[in-house]
């Protein structure tokens, strides 16, 4: 019997991250032949995971431009992910999330009528813009996609909901725990610089902030709410890698850079973000996959938000969605720096968004499918 061919494909650090694990899997399956297609809607940030992982990739479609606008990078995709899937004719595409790579990877899939299989189906906060425009991606993302791939509960439950056919919907747990369990063996003997520039003794806040929806304004109340809560604590330091978008990088070197016991930093590799999870005493975030990988280190969230779509995390007790207003992050951040009881009780045992093992049920879902 012919070798069913899948073409997974990505653009960005955490469809890079969140697929690795399932590349790995898929490439030890006899039973099928895997191509991976980078769209490079990301260039540094995700040639990182590339090496961590050591990932080959068959196809680099070299799209990042400077400062580029979701249309011109969408509109560039589409002839050049033609001529890939003339070469390599997959019977089944796989995407991850919400990004603008997976979107328009579906569509042009779907206009070749090639099957696709969605990793991290389901998350939704139905509102429209919010997360923007990953909310309005992912939806339209399920309306093209054969195999949903929903990594707990409440995923498959908000896709049913949508009418996605109860057999498509897979609960499988999210591939971000799988890939965390590949790099985290040894991380806690390891060290960074930038550990080493902090003194002794002093907690340490680990920050993230890049979403579309937070530039401008509320992410100018953001840094400066980190900048309240230090002059409040002085045992306190911030260590925060800086995203490589400009609209990030010119707000946040403006009001942070300079300031006392904060550390801007490039963005860190995935194996060094881990380590500085496990070190941090507690995250201050808009990301979601810190969200989802901070409960494996125990280590409470304070989500820098107006909605989530991952409220497994909050209904635990793990995370708490704070906002992007200045006195919601100060009063937040000030009670798990002073009150150890409130911080013990954000202190999780288990992970609810994956037990290692989603890459796995993935690819034994497909080889049960008879796609194509
Ligand atoms: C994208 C995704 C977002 C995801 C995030 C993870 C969309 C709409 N957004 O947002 O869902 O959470 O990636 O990082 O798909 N840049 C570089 N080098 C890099 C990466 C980015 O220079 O390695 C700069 C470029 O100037 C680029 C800009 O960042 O133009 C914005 O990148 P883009 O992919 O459009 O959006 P992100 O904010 O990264």
């Amino acid at each position: 019997m012919r070798r069913k061919k899948i073409l997974v494909v990505f653009g960005t650090r955490p469809e890079a991250l969140k697929l690795a694990p399932v590349i790995r899997v898929l490439e030890r399956c006899k039973s099928f032949m895997t191509r991976t297609c980078l769209t490079g809607q990301h260039r540094e940030m995700v040639d990182q995971v590339l090496r961590l992982f050591r990932l080959r990739t068959d196809y680099d479609l070299n799209l990042m431009q400077k400062d580029q606008t979701l249309s011109s990078l969408t509109a560039r995709l589409f002839p050049k992910m033609d001529e890939v899937l003339q070469s390599a004719k997959p019977d089944l595409i796989l995407v991850q999330g919400d990004t603008t790579t997976s979107f328009a990877v579906a569509l042009k899939a779907f206009y070749s009528k090639i099957p696709v299989g969605h990793v991290e189906a389901g998350l939704r906060t139905f509102d429209k813009y919010q997360p923007f425009p990953e909310e309005i991606n992912r939806v339209l993302i399920s309306r093209l996609a054969d195999y949903h791939f929903a990594p707990t509960r409440k995923a498959c439950e908000n896709l049913a909901a949508e009418g996605v056919p109860r057999e498509r919907i897979y609960r499988t747990g999210n591939t971000v725990v799988d890939a965390l369990d590949m790099i985290r063996p040894g991380l806690a003997r390891q060290t960074l610089p930038v550990l080493r520039r902090i003194r002794p003794g002093n907690k340490v806040i680990l920050m993230t902030a890049h979403r579309r929806e937070s530039f401008g304004e509320p992410m100018v109340r953001i840094c400066r709410a980190v900048k309240e809560v230090l002059a409040r604590s002085p045992g306190v330091e911030v260590i925060y890698p800086v995203h490589l978008n400009p609209n990030v990088q010119a707000v946040v070197r403006r009001e942070l850079g300079g300031v006392e016991r904060v550390h801007l930093t490039e963005p860190v590799s995935y194996r060094d973000i881990l380590i500085l999870m496990e070190r941090c005493d507690f995250v201050l975030t808009d990301s979601g996959g810190i969200q989802e990988e901070a409960p494996s280190f125990g280590k409470p969230v304070l989500v820098m938000r107006e909605v989530s779509e991952r409220n497994e995390g909050v209904e635990m007790g793990v995370a708490k969605i704070v906002g992007t207003d200045r006195a919601g992050i100060v009063r937040e951040s000030l009670r798990l720096l002073t009150d150890s009881r409130a911080y013990r009780r954000m202190v999780g045992k288990k992970n609810p968004y994956g037990d290692g093992k989603a890459s796995q049920r993935i690819v034994a879902i497909l080889r049960k499918e008879k796609f194509g």
